[in-house]
């Protein structure tokens, strides 16, 4: 599933950035895939993902 359209950032990409970044934030997530932040639309979605428990498990 697609977590922000405007960068084609898939769920399970956005989840392997924010463990490699360390840290359960989209913006830094995005940051890691060499992404940024465009419409927004996407953050509370994103936020969602990044802070599962599953994501750094
Ligand atoms: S959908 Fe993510 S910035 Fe627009």
């Amino acid at each position: 599933m697609y977590v922000c359209v405007c960068n084609a950032l898939r769920e399970r990409d956005v989840k392997a950035a924010a463990r490699a970044a360390g840290k359960a934030c989209p913006r830094a997530a995005y940051a890691q895939l060499g992404a940024k932040v465009k419409c927004g639309q996407c953050l509370p979605f994103a936020r969602e993902v990044v802070s599962d428990p599953s994501t750094f498990a």
